[in-house]
C-alpha cells in the first residue's frame, strides 16, 4: 500500500488563500503537492509556481499535478533562491506564498536517506543531493564539543553532551554509517527512564541533525523576508511550522512587519509616524483541530501564521 503524506490545516490554509480572482501563488515546499492540488481545485483561476529542494519528491507532484499542467509551473530549488525569481515564471508577482515547513512521510518511508531512525539506511539526511555535506559526515567529523552545542542548538536536546560523548566514542571503533547505527547508539547513552517515553530518545538529535545538513534555520530566515519582498502588495504570505525555533523565526519577522510604530518602548507618545508593512492574520498561531489532530497526528505540533502584505516600505504618515 502506498502511504501518502496527508497535508495539515488545509482547510485552514485554502480559507486564507484568497485567489477566487485568480492570480499566481508560490508553494514554495510543494512535497507531494497536497496544498497545491486544493489551491489548483479550489481556485480555479490561479496559477502555480511549485519549489522544492528534493527532485524526488517534486517527480511525485508532477505526477499529481499532470492534469493542472497549463497552470503549474514547477521548480527544483530551495526556496531562499527561488522566491527572489517568483515573477518570473508567470510575469506577475504572487498574491499567495505557502511554506509547509520540514519533511514529507516519503522522506521517512520513501526516500532512503536515512530520515527515519529505525531504518539500516545511509545516514544521509540530504534533501537536495547535490549538496555536499551529509548527517554521517557531522556525526563522524564534527569535534565533541560542537556536536552537543548542534544537538542543544537545533534539537533542544538537553542530553546533548552525553549523547555526543557516546556518538565520538563509537566512531574511535567504527564509522557511523546508518540511521538505525545511530539511534542505538543514542538508546544506550541516554539513561534507562528516558528510553521508554512518548518520544524516541533519538528523535531530538535526528531532528538537529537533519536541521543542520540542510540549513534549515538560516534558509527560512532568509526565505521569509524575499517571500515578503516579491509579495503582491494585498498578498498574503502563510507559514505552518512543527517546532518551536521555526515558530520562533516566523513570529518575530511577522511582529516586526505588522509594528507600526518603531519609538523606543519607554518614549511616552509616538514621534516615528511610520506605517505597518503587514497586516498580522493570526495573533496566536492557527493549531489543528481535535478531529485532525486525532487523524493525522504530525498536525499536532503544527503550527500556521498569515499575514497579509500592506505596503513596501514603511512611508511616513500624512
Ligand atoms: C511538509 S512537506 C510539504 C507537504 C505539502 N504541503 C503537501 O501537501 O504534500 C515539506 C516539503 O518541503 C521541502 N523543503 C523543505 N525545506 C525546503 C526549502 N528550504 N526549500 C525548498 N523545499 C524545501 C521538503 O523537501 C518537503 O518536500
Amino acid at each position: 500500500m502506498e502511504i501518502h503524506h496527508i497535508p495539515v490545516l488545509f482547510d485552514e490554509v485554502l480559507r486564507f488563500a484568497e485567489l477566487q480572482e485568480g492570480g499566481v501563488a508560490v508553494d514554495a515546499t510543494t512535497g507531494e503537492g497536497g496544498h497545491s492540488e486544493g489551491l489548483l481545485r479550489h481556485f480555479p483561476r490561479c496559477r502555480l509556481v511549485c519549489f522544492d529542494a528534493d527532485e524526488g519528491i517534486q517527480q511525485k507532484a508532477r505526477q499529481r499535478l499532470a492534469g493542472y499542467a497549463d497552470r503549474v509551473q514547477f521548480v527544483h530549488t530551495w526556496f531562499d533562491e527561488g522566491l527572489p525569481r517568483a515573477e518570473e515564471w508567470w510575469q506577475e508577482k504572487p498574491r499567495f506564498i505557502l511554506m509547509d515547513l520540514g519533511i514529507s512521510i516519503f522522506h521517512y518511508v520513501e526516500s532512503g536517506r536515512g530520515f527515519s531512525f529505525q531504518s539500516e539506511e545511509p545516514l544521509d539526511m540530504r534533501l537536495s543531493l547535490g549538496d555536499s555535506i551529509t548527517a554521517a559526515d557531522v556525526v563522524n567529523t564534527w569535534k565533541e564539543k560542537d556536536l552537543a552545542d548542534l544537538l542543544w542548538k537545533f534539537g533542544e536536546e538537553s542530553l546533548s553532551r552525553r549523547i555526543a560523548r557516546a556518538i565520538v566514542s563509537t566512531r574511535l571503533k567504527e564509522r557511523i554509517e546508518s540511521a538505525k547505527q545511530l539511534a542505538d547508539i543514542i538508546w544506550e547513552a541516554v539513561p534507562p527512564a528516558v528510553r521508554h517515553g512518548r518520544l524516541h530518545p533519538a528523535t531530538k538529535s535526528f531532528q538537529a541533525l537533519r536541521i543542520a545538513v540542510n540549513h534549515e534555520l538560516e534558509r527560512l530566515e532568509s526565505a521569509l523576508g524575499k517571500a515578503f519582498h516579491v509579495l503582491a502588495p494585498g498578498g498574503r504570505l502563510a507559514v505552518i511550522s512543527f517546532h518551536s525555533l521555526e515558530d520562533r523565526i516566523v513570529k518575530t519577522a511577522f511582529r516586526e512587519w505588522a509594528k507600526e510604530c518603531i519609538c523606543p518602548p519607554e518614549q511616552p507618545k509616538c514621534t516615528c509616524s511610520r506605517l505597518a508593512l503587514a497586516k498580522d492574520l493570526t495573533r496566536k498561531p492557527v493549531v489543528a483541530t481535535e478531529q485532525e489532530s486525532l487523524a493525522n497526528p504530525p498536525s499536532r505540533s503544527a503550527k500556521l501564521r498569515v499575514i497579509e502584505k500592506l505596503r513596501d516600505t514603511r512611508e511616513e504618515k500624512l
